[in-house]
This record gives structure tokens, sequence and C-alpha cells, in this order.
């Protein structure tokens, strides 16, 4: 081996490890990609109105102030997990009929907490939304969130 690297010895770790690492990356992207897809969410139960609750979430901006699996803003609680902190693995009406009337009753105007505003959405909006917060809360985040408050 040569006492010292030589230009063409630093090009070629340069652009093997470049190389490299990009096909890692790449087999790294597809596995995530079928991972999400086989994997940690079950595609046959994501109904048209998991889908349509989806959109509602998306039109009112939800993710402005709350998080959904970690991803958006910590300002208001995470939401991936409400479903299951609602009760709704137990008994689902009693989630469901929960976070209507949770939704209905903002803003609680209670001083020094912090608001969430009324989207006055109907009950086939509120319904869809809450379909598309169930289905979410059935994704394997393998764990995440850590605690119950998110
Ligand atoms: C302007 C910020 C803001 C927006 C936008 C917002 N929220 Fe909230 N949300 C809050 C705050 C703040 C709380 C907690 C209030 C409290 O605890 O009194 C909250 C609480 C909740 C809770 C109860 C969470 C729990 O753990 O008890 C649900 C469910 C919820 N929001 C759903 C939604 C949905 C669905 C949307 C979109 C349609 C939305 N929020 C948009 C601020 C917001």
């Amino acid at each position: 081996m040569a006492e010292h690297f030589t230009k063409s010895a630093a090009r070629n770790i340069f652009y093997g490890g470049s190389i490299f690492f990009l096909v890692v990356f790449a087999l790294l992207t597809v596995h995530s990609h079928f991972y999400i897809k086989n994997v940690s969410t079950d595609e046959s139960t994501l109904t048209e109105a998991v889908a349509r609750g989806k959109h509602v979430w998306e039109r009112h901006s939800c993710i402005n102030c709350h998080a959904l699996l970690g991803e958006g803003a910590y300002f208001a609680p995470e939401l991936g997990n409400v479903w299951v902190r609602y009760g709704g693995r137990e008994n689902a009406e009693g989630a469901r009929m929960g976070l209507k009337a949770w939704m209905r009753a903002q803003p609680t105007g209670v001083a020094g907490r912090r608001q969430m505003p009324q989207f006055n959405l109907t009950e086939q909006e509120l319904d869809d939304l809450i379909d598309f917060l169930e289905w979410t809360s059935r994704i394997d985040t393998l764990g995440w969130p850590p605690n119950d408050a998110g």
C-alpha cells in the first residue's frame, strides 16, 4: 500500500463512499415504503369515511396547533392517540360521543387555559374526523408517543 494518499485514492473513496451510501439510502427508503404500506398500517380498514375525515383535518388545519404521531405543532395535545385516551378501545361509542361533545363545547373560555376554536363541524364531518382519528390510533408506531399525554 502506498505510504501517502494519492489523489486518485482520495477520489475513489469519495465517489465509492457516496455511491455506497446513496444505495443504502435508496434501499432504506424502499424498505420504509413497504413497511408503512404492508406492516404498520391497515389498508383493509382504510374506508372512504377515514379519507373524508383526513380532508376535514386538513381543511381546518388542526395540525397548526396539534401534533399527529409527533408531527405538527405542540400548542395542543397529541391526537394520534386521542382515541385510545378517550377509551375508544374499550368503549367505541362512548369515545365517539366524548370527542364530539368536546369539539362542540369549544372554546371553553376557561381563564389561563389554552383555547381551541369552534369549527362548527356537521355531524357527518365529526363522524368522519373521528373515523380518521380512530384509524390513525391503530397505526403501529413502535410505541410512539412514549406516554399517554403524547
Ligand atoms: C388554534 C389552535 C387549535 C386548533 C386549530 C385546533 N385545536 Fe384542538 N385543541 C386546542 C387546544 C388548546 C386544546 C386543549 C384545550 C384544553 O385542554 O382545554 C385542544 C384539544 C383538542 C382535543 C381534546 C384533546 C384531549 O386530549 O383531550 C381534540 C379531540 C381536538 N383538540 C381536536 C381538534 C381537531 C379535530 C381540530 C381540527 C378540526 C383541532 N383540534 C384544531 C387547540 C386547537
